[in-house]
């Protein structure tokens, strides 16, 4: 979500564009199978299972940069939604308009093959393999067809730092507790190899139930590993806290208040586990164990 860019000339109204399937290179469709035999190395025992059960639904797997009509013919039969192809990042209220209406803009290009693990804009991969498994799952589907209501309805408030944190936090980089242990469902964890293993394995980060109107105030990282997630105990808590809750009173509330820092741990916090912050103290990015 960003507001300080301009349509380019190729794109709708709306910023979609055509996915242009035909155009893509067999060396791309070589980086998405590259891409996804690195994720699926790691996610069996780390992904939540509805993330698994989506991928699997959408036979992501079976070869190539997916055809997005194909896959949202798919997808719309099971919960309603479509993925539309966008240059990259699009103004904030085109994003929401689209997620309001159960539409899931996903980048058209891919990455190149030197630059598997960093991104500036999110690409294909991340936004096809990372955020469309989810959205066969009816609770989450409707999740985030709210946000996107809930977004265009935000424009009237001070309050998109606060729901951009609250997108982050479990859309982006979300955690739930099951009976198996810490799983992950966010699209930035879930579609990055390295991210994958640290969320939940290393001892740098905090891990904090979620509570909405703590994470709403939260800073992030959108240049390093999190140092800070929060974890769900389901997709109906987070749908009671977000869907069926009024946020007009919170952001009366907040005020556009943002006042926690990406490492903080709080008094109130539910601390699952609390971080060594070690990796931040050492000045971020590991070195990638490939
Ligand atoms: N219920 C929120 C509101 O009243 C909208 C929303 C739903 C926001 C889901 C985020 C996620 O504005
Ligand atoms: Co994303």
């Amino acid at each position: 979500m960003s507001n300080h860019f301009e349509k380019p000339d190729h794109a709708r109204d709306d910023w979609t564009i055509d996915q242009g399937w035909s155009d893509y290179t067999a060396e791309d469709h070589s980086v998405w199978d590259l891409l996804y035999k690195r994720q699926i190395d790691v996610l069996p025992g780390r992904a939540a299972p509805e993330f698994m059960d989506g991928l699997k639904a959408l036979d992501l797997g079976k070869g190539g940069i997916p055809e997005f009509e194909t896959m949202s013919d798919e997808l719309e039969s099971l919960t309603g939604w479509r993925v539309v192809a966008v240059p990259g990042l699009v103004p904030d209220e085109v994003f929401f308009d689209h997620l309001a209406n159960r539409r899931f803009p996903a980048g058209q290009f891919i990455r190149k093959r030197d630059q598997l693990d960093y991104l500036q804009e999110p690409d294909v991969f991340h936004d096809v393999f990372g955020h469309v498994p989810m959205l066969t799952n009816p609770i989450f589907a409707d999740y985030m067809e709210a946000y996107g209501k809930g977004g265009l309805r935000s424009l009237n408030y001070a309050a998109l730092k606060n729901l951009a944190a609250l997108y982050w936090y479990t859309v982006e980089f979300g955690l739930i507790r099951t009976d198996q242990g810490l799983r992950i469902y966010g699209a930035g964890i879930v579609s990055s190899k390295t991210e994958s293993i640290f969320a939940l394995e290393d001892p740098s980060p905090n891990r904090i139930g979620f509570e909405l109107e703590r994470l709403m105030q939260t800073d992030y990282r959108i240049d390093d590993f999190q140092q800070t997630y929060f974890v769900i105990d389901s997709y109906d808590q987070l749908f009671q806290a977000t869907v069926e809750t009024d946020f007009a009173p919170i952001y009366e509330r907040l005020q556009g208040k943002f006042d926690y820092r990406p490492e903080d741990v709080l008094e109130r916090d539910e601390v699952i586990t609390k971080g060594t912050q070690a990796y931040a103290k050492a000045g971020g990015r590991f070195a990638e164990a490939d």
